[in-house]
């Protein structure tokens, strides 16, 4: 099986951060997002991943070739026309065999291995409020009948989260590049939900999995959010001489903390200092210096300085004091 990772957005809504790093490389309890997503797929054994890169590509691939040893190629995304206008380019030399789509944000739980082994066609699915915001699914007797990307009028609650499988990816192919070359777009976008509806109509039967968990990293609270949630799971409870941690949390162990309350849900990268801090759900990036500093519900990026203020202060009885 091959492996199509899509990576090449801009990350509009975690600006600052992506103006400097990719979203897929932004760290999330104690790892880049990215290496969440390829985990439980590497478990997989994928014969080649394809990671289509383009804003900030060369630092995707340094960090992959940098981390991973398993066959991977890179294909430049030049223009950001939309997700199936990425899957199709990935598609230029795969001419046979199974593919999943796995979008490079897109951090899931679920057996995945009884995903791919569910039918010949699987769409992950989930449950949302806010189906406007999605690819929506409509299913009747085990099978999805429609899809319809991002709906004012949305037929249905399931989003599709971004987790696709082609058992043989003819099917997907031809669909998609007819798509890509008639230049119909919905939402000003060349869809992958657009080439999924046309395989529908051809008579392909996509049979729906519902996956246990989907972890958004799409806007500082969701990272913050998917941050907690992860730390939950790993359960890590690092000691410190200098520190009072309040678990859970991850301290990298080249980091320095000292004179400070970690936790809970803080993750500290490598070789980041933090000195005399109080620190409560936040994300503190790799090579940062944070001294002095009461946080909480922060996301700090990679080699930033910041230092609090020291305060002398002369407070008689029964004041009432906020400070900014
Ligand atoms: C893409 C897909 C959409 C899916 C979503 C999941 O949209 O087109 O069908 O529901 O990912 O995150 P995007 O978020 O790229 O607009």
């Amino acid at each position: 099986m091959k492996v199509i990772i899509p990576v090449a957005g801009v990350g509009t809504r975690l600006r600052p951060h992506t103006y400097t790093t990719p979203k897929p490389l932004l760290y999330v309890a104690g790892k880049p997002v990215l290496e969440h997503v390829l985990q439980p797929i590497l478990e997989l054994r994928p014969e080649e991943v394809i990671f289509v890169v383009g804003y900030l590509g060369e630092l995707i691939k340094r960090y992959v070739e940098d981390n991973f040893s398993f066959k991977a190629r890179f294909i430049k995304q030049d223009e950001l026309l939309g997700l199936g206008y990425a899957v199709n380019l990935a598609l230029k030399d795969v001419n046979e065999g199974p593919v999943m789509v796995v979008l490079g944000d897109t951090i899931v739980r679920c057996n995945l291995k009884k995903f791919v082994a569910s039918s010949d066609y699987v769409l992950g699915l989930m449950p949302v409020n806010d189906p406007h915001r999605f690819g929506i699914a409509e299913i009747e007797n085990g099978a999805v009948t429609s899809l319809v990307e991002k709906p004012s009028r949305p037929k249905s609650n399931l989003a599709i989260i971004g987790l696709y499988y082609f058992k043989d990816v003819v099917r997907l192919k031809d669909p998609l590049a007819s798509l890509v070359s008639s230049g119909k777009t919905t939402r000003g976008e060349i869809q992958l939900t657009d080439a999924l509806e046309m395989m529908i109509r051809d008579g392909v039967r996509f049979v729906p999995f519902q996956v246990d968990e989907w972890l958004d990293c799409g806007k500082k609270e969701t990272l913050l959010e998917t941050n907690h949630r992860l730390l939950e799971e790993a359960d890590y409870a690092p000691q410190l001489d200098n520190a009072l941690v309040i678990p859970p949390v991850y301290i990298s162990p080249s980091a320095r903390v000292s004179r400070s309350v970690v936790g809970p849900y803080v993750s500290i990268a490598r070789e980041t200092i933090v000195d005399n801090c109080i620190l409560k759900n936040s994300i503190i990036g790799e090579k940062t210096e944070v001294r002095d500093m009461v946080m909480e519900d922060s996301l700090i990026g990679n080699e930033v300085s910041i230092k609090g203020a020291r305060r002398s202060l002369n407070i008689g009885n029964s004041s009432e004091i906020e400070l900014p």
